[in-house]
């Protein structure tokens, strides 16, 4: 009894098994490249992130114990963000601890539940949100309505010495749950 050949005769064109078997080949190799390229830029795009940060003034212009809405132009904003890109942190100054290094508070303006602006009143300590009712302490810390954590923490550092220290932040992202704008952010409240 005959076999059927494996091999197409020497010099002639590839059998038909050869043939299957390199276009399995090629297309594992492309559907291998589909899944893992985009993984792979995503773990070195991760990685090498460029971090912006967004000077907020001179650490003089914070009285201890004061909030202050400060407005910005976050750097991470699309041409098409329009007046979205135009944005605001709350910054609130600690004084200096025992090391003598300055420390602050620096809040997304989000509303940690579905992420509406919240507005800061002085006269009662609170932050409050308008779209639902949620309500934060000075510290941030959540004090009631829907919100299931405080006010997001922005990331900050001082740079400079003496009289010119200046605030500075990363700039900041939209905040959600899943993503928030500090790795050891707490979730306060
Ligand atoms: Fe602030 Fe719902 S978005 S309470």
């Amino acid at each position: 009894m005959q076999h059927e050949s494996t091999q197409g005769p020497p010099g002639g064109p590839p059998s038909r098994r050869t043939f299957f078997w390199w276009m399995t080949a090629g297309m594992s190799a492309v559907a291998a490249a589909v899944v893992g390229v985009p993984f792979i830029g995503y773990l070195v795009g991760t990685r090498k992130r460029k971090i912006d940060w967004v000077k907020l003034g001179p650490v003089s212009e914070y009285p201890t114990g004061v909030t202050r809405l400060k407005t910005l132009d976050n750097p991470l904003g699309q041409p098409w963000d329009g007046m979205a890109a135009h944005t605001g942190v709350y910054v609130r100054y600690l004084g200096k601890d025992e090391k003598e290094k300055d420390q602050f508070q620096v809040f997304a303006v989000n509303c940690a539940h579905l992420g509406c602006p919240v507005s800061w009143f002085p006269q009662s300590g609170l932050f409050m949100c308008p779209c639902h009712g949620g309500v934060y302490y000075a510290n941030g810390e959540h004090a009631s309505g829907p919100p299931p954590r405080g006010l997001f923490n922005c990331v900050w550092r001082v740079v400079g010495k003496g009289e010119k220290r200046r605030l500075e932040i990363q700039a900041p992202h939209f905040p959600t749950l899943q993503d928030t704008l500090s790795e050891d952010d707490e979730a306060t409240g």
